[in-house]
């Protein structure tokens, strides 16, 4: 499995799933962000992968236009595709790309080192928008342990089930400048199911072992969890389901979908052998089928998720 792939074929699913009326309400809540006499919003997203949130915010019409971005990740080689894609991507929209520090000649800073950097911030500018975004590889909570009250939005897309729900959010908050919001979509909540299924206890003990792996690194139940503790210690600004749908369409599966499912096989089959609960040609017989029923465009998948906006 190329992991920088599913990233990027993720995004059409995630397009999908996102809560409207959660980002409605985080629109509403960064009205105003881009009067005179406010500075340029702060936002550090945890667990950026490849740089797919940042482009899709970029993108909408609400999101503020001046915007100071940090984009952070634990694996390099995921913050290097991140670096590698955002160029094309920003010129393919009209904007002019810069890389900060880099003078008219392409050098650094009027150095005589072409190319060398400053730092690694890219400059996006369009009409009124101007985006600064810098990648940075980190652990999230490495970085937010040093971080006191700076940034206006924490943003943690398809994250918090990776980690302790609560201990993410008590470390957004100290991170987040008074009145600044945390932001966390695709945040897994627990319900996996696979369409058509023809040995209904395999399938239930097989997702049973699925969620229990995820438990022992992450919480399978991340979204409820992460809204329980953010009423109970904060504010919910608002909450919402946005669960995965995949489905064939005209015999196929739009974009490199076909290649997510056969993601999302590998992960749960993978981590069923590691339990080592299931007899091991079992599981490899119910992810052959699974990948057969892709190729067949005869696969249906969904996953619950859930939307939050919190203060
Ligand atoms: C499910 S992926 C989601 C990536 C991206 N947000 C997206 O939706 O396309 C989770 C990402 O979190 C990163 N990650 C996991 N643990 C991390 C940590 N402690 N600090 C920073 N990044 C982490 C992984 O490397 C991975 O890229």
């Amino acid at each position: 499995m190329n992991f920088q792939r599913y990233l990027s074929a993720k995004r059409t699913v995630d397009e999908r799933a996102i809560d409207r009326g959660v980002e409605a309400r985080l629109a509403e809540e960064l009205r105003g962000r881009d009067a005179p006499d406010r500075d340029a919003l702060c936002v550090l997203e945890v667990g950026s992968g490849i740089g797919s949130t940042v482009t899709r915010l970029l993108d909408r019409s609400w999101f503020p236009d001046r915007v100071d971005y940090t984009a952070l990740d634990i694996r390099s080689e995921n913050v290097a595709a991140a670096r590698e894609r955002l160029p094309s991507w920003a010129a393919a929209r009209g904007f002019a790309v810069r890389r900060a520090g880099e003078s008219a000649d392409g050098s650094a800073d009027g150095s005589a080192r072409p190319r060398a950097r400053a730092d690694d911030r890219f400059v996006l500018s369009r009409g009124q928008r101007r985006a600064e975004v810098r990648f940075r590889t980190a652990d999230a909570f490495d970085f937010l342990a040093e971080t006191d009250r700076e940034f206006d939005l924490v943003v943690a897309h398809a994250f918090v089930d990776l980690v302790d729900p609560a201990d993410a959010l008590a470390a957004f908050r100290r991170a987040l400048a008074p009145d600044g919001l945390a932001y966390c979509p695709i945040t897994f909540d627990g319900e996996t199911g696979f369409d058509p299924v023809s040995d209904p206890d395999l399938e239930a003990r097989l997702l049973d072992t699925f969620h229990r792996h995820l438990d022992a690194s992450g919480d399978s139940r991340a979204g409820r969890h992460l809204l329980a503790t953010a009423s109970a210690t904060g504010e919910v600004l608002a909450a919402a389901g946005s669960d995965w749908v995949v489905y064939p369409r005209d015999g196929g599966y739009p974009a490199d979908e076909a290649y997510f499912l056969d993601c999302i096989v590998e992960m749960v089959a993978g981590a069923v052998r590691k339990e080592g609960k299931i007899d091991a040609e079992r599981v490899a017989a119910w992810a052959d089928r699974r990948r057969e029923q892709i190729t067949d465009a005869k696969l249906v998948y969904c996953a619950h998720q859930l939307d939050l906006l919190v203060r």
